[in-house]
Formats: structure tokens, sequence, C-alpha cells
């Protein structure tokens, strides 16, 4: 059976070189379509997400390949534009058939050709993800969309700017309106946006290709839309998610890790060093000291960036089970996000779900391996954290749940000692 063995115990010592980021990645690449010239956009991770979104472009027109770490994309190189292709596919009945994070593609072809059909993205293992907040908003800028047989078709005869006041910080939705924004005719402002690392990255991208948006980084975002966009060369920043996933391993086990954008990491940093973890920055990043046990954080909530991210909640959950005393966990961004909860109970932790936004964590002194089944990305590798702390061998089946966000997640941690292999 394929999975990941791991002979856990080991103590972590060294660097790794982190990824580029996948979440900032996607809508870049989504993003390059909204000019006919070359971009290249650098650093970028090579990992299942963004093979299936090279395809996509692919399937829309484009000419896409690698190039050292980083991808070529000419948009319509061959004999049609995106668009054209993407209305063949339209009369064809075809959609744009892909995965969740192919969303962004709904506000870069309302940017680039005013229509797109495509599967509608639907829910996921963590949540219901609903897209309310992208139609609401896309519909105060022109569209108008019809739902049908699975289908979504949106369109807009003229897509124009809009005051649009997001009620909660969504990224996805802030993305695509910024896709579609720059494209516009007029001013777009977006009050309530989200202020993630990977939407700021976006807003640099943009700006390479020759777009005009105010106040990057904040909760009010200005997009002066309408001008043509040029090619860029852009590279990818290193991904926080990731980089978090490690240090969490080497506090669960013990030991260092450098490299790591430590500027977009606080929340995460005062989370490990309220575990007792020393955290230290360095002209080479983050360098992570584990203190022999962790402690219990008491509580840990997440929420929107600057706050302690939804996506590492799976990683400080694995570590906190070693904890000295009990820790509370309140899950405050997606509705399902507690599945790893009874894997982890197998190999002795001590979990009590409350309801599916707060768990209760007493710390136990030690876990035991176990064969484990991941069933979405951070999940899985939060059980891989869980293998390299217990004692004695675990098996991680569900390895493409984890591959989809990790470039080689065992090769990384072999980087820091751990014993362990995909078979
Ligand atoms: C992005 O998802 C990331 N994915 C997620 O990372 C990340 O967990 C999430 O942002 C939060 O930071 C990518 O960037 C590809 P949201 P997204 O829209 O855009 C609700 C990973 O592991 N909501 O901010 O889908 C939604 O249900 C993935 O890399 C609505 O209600 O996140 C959720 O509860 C997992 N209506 C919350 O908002 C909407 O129209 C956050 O969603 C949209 C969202």
């Amino acid at each position: 059976m394929k999975g990941i063995r791991i002979q856990g115990g080991m103590p972590l010592q060294g660097k790794v070189r982190i990824q580029g980021s996948k979440n900032a990645a996607l809508p870049i690449l989504a993003a390059t379509l909204l000019t006919n010239e070359v971009s290249y956009i650098q650093n970028c991770p090579r990992i299942e997400d963004v093979h299936r979104f090279v395809h996509l472009l692919r399937e829309l027109g484009c000419m896409v390949h690698w190039q050292e770490n980083g991808i070529r994309v000419q948009p319509g190189g061959r004999d049609d534009l995106p668009c054209e292709r993407a209305e063949a596919r339209r009369m064809r009945g075809e959609a744009i058939t892909g995965m969740r994070s192919s969303l962004c593609l709904l506000g870069a072809l309302l940017g680039k050709c005013g229509y797109v059909t495509m599967e509608h993205p639907g829910g996921c293992v963590i949540g219901d993800r609903p897209i309310d907040l992208h139609i609401h908003a896309l519909e105060q800028m022109g569209v108008e969309f019809l739902e049908e047989d699975g289908l979504l078709s949106a369109r807009a005869k003229n897509l124009h700017g809009a005051q649009i006041t997001l009620k909660f910080p969504s990224v996805g939705a802030t993305e695509n309106i910024l896709l579609a924004a720059v494209k516009a005719t007029g001013d777009t402002v977006i009050t309530g946006a989200a202020r993630e690392p990977e939407v700021i990255a976006l807003c640099e991208f943009l700006t390479a290709c020759g777009a005009s948006i105010e106040g990057m980084g904040s909760p009010e975002l200005i997009i002066h839309g309408g001008g043509d966009l040029h090619g860029t060369r852009y590279t990818v920043p290193t991904d926080r998610i990731v980089a978090g996933t490690y240090l969490f391993g080497c506090i669960g086990c013990g030991g260092s890790v450098h490299q790591a954008p430590w500027s977009q990491m606080e929340a995460v940093t005062v989370a490990a060093e309220r575990m007792g973890a020393q955290c230290t920055v360095s002209e080479e990043g983050l360098f992570v000291q584990a203190p022999v046990r962790p402690k219990s954080i008491g509580h840990l909530q997440t929420g929107p960036y600057p706050e302690f991210p939804t996506d590492l909640q799976s990683a400080a959950m694995a570590v906190l089970t070693m904890a000295e005393g009990i820790s509370y966990i309140e899950e405050n961004i997606f509705e399902n996000r507690f599945r790893i909860a009874e894997p982890l109970n197998l190999m002795g932790a001590q979990i009590v779900l409350k309801d599916g936004q707060h768990a209760v964590i007493t710390g136990v002194e030690h876990l035991h391996g176990e064969q484990m089944d991941a069933c979405e990305l951070r999940g899985g590798a939060a059980l891989v954290l869980a293998g390299l702390a217990a004692e004695g061998e675990s098996f991680v089946t569900g390895q493409h749940f984890i591959e989809r966000g990790y470039e080689n997640i065992c090769r990384d941690f072999r980087e820091l000692g751990a014993r362990i292999t995909s078979v």
C-alpha cells in the first residue's frame, strides 16, 4: 500500500529550504491570463495543485512550461486566445473543470473576456466552501450568474467598478474581485478585504503588470481599473504554511529549523513561544529551538490574517497532544477542521471535541505509532508530524492529499534528520 512510513522519536535539527507559496502562486498564475504577453513566475512550488493549474491554463490555450524553478506563461500562445477557447468550451457545453483552487479563474476570465463557465466548485472535507461572497461582489460589478446542472456560468456585458463591502475577509473573494477589477471600467473599492500575504503577493504581481492598486495589506483596497496590462517577471514568496508546518514539527520532536518567511508568521511564532520554543530571527530566516516537552498553550484561536492561520491549526493540535497541561483550540474559519482528532486519539492522544469549533486537548507524555489515513491536505501533514514525534513506527496513507501542497514532505523532514520514507 502507498503511503509514508515514519520511525518516530528522532530529534529534528538543521536547515530546510521552504518552497514557494501554493496560495500565492495559484491566483498569480490565473492573473497571467489578464495580459497577452509572456509572464515568468519564479519560485513556483512543484506541487499537485500547481501542476493541475498549469493543465487548466493549457486547456485555455496558453503555452505554459517550467523553466528552472519557475513557470513561463504565454496566454493565447496557440491559435486562439483564452477567451475564445473558454467560449468554444462553453458553446460545446464544456466547462472549466479542476479543483477548488481554480475558482480564481472566475475573476481572471471575467476580467479577460467577460464570460466563463466552470464546474461549481462545491465543498470539500473541511467545509461547505460557499461562494456567495464572490457572487454578490461580482454582481455589483455587472456580472450575471447562472447556476444549472452543477455548472456556474458568469457573463458581464459591461464589467465596471463598484464599492464592495465584504462581510467576511474572504481570501478567494478578495482575489476574484481584484482579478476582475483591474480590467473593469472605473474604480473598485473593497472594504473588509483579506490581508493575507498571498493577497498582497497577487497585488504586487498585478502592479508589476501595470495595474494601479492602493492599500495593499490593508482592509481597504482601491483598484483603478481599465488599464492595459503587460507581462512581467515575479518571484513567489516562500510558503508560510509549509514553514509553520516544519516549525511545529521541530517543536513536537525537539530540534531546530532555519529559513522561513518570519515576517509573515508573527502569530505562529507567538504560539510556538507559548509552547516553550525559542524563536530567533537571523539573516537566514527563522531559527527555532524546541523545548524538551511542549507546554500547553491555554487558548488558541484561528482567524483571518494576521491572526493564527487555520491552515496550521491541525499542526498545532498534533503538537499540543504531547504538551504539559490542557489546551483549548477554537477553529473560527472552517466548520469541519478537526478530522485528525480521531487518528491522533488512536495514537494515545486525549482530544475531546466539544463541537465542530472547539477542541480540548489534555497533553500526554507520549504518542505511539499507528497506521493513519490522511483525508485532506493540512490534516495529512499534521498526521506526519504526530508520527515523527510518536514512539515506534507510523504509516500515513492518502499521501496524494499532502502532495497537493507540499513538494516533498519526506525529503524535507529527512533534511532535518527524520527517518521517513514514501513507499
Ligand atoms: C484560502 O481559501 C486558502 N486556499 C485556504 O487554504 C485557507 O485556509 C483560506 O484561504 C483561509 O485563509 C487558497 O488560497 C487556494 P476564504 P478560501 O474564502 O479562499 C467562508 C490550504 O490548505 N466563505 O477566506 O476558500 C468559507 O466557507 C487551503 O492551503 C463564505 O462563507 O478561503 C470559510 O469558512 C485550505 N462565502 C471562510 O469564509 C464565500 O463566498 C474562509 O474562506 C467565501 C468564503
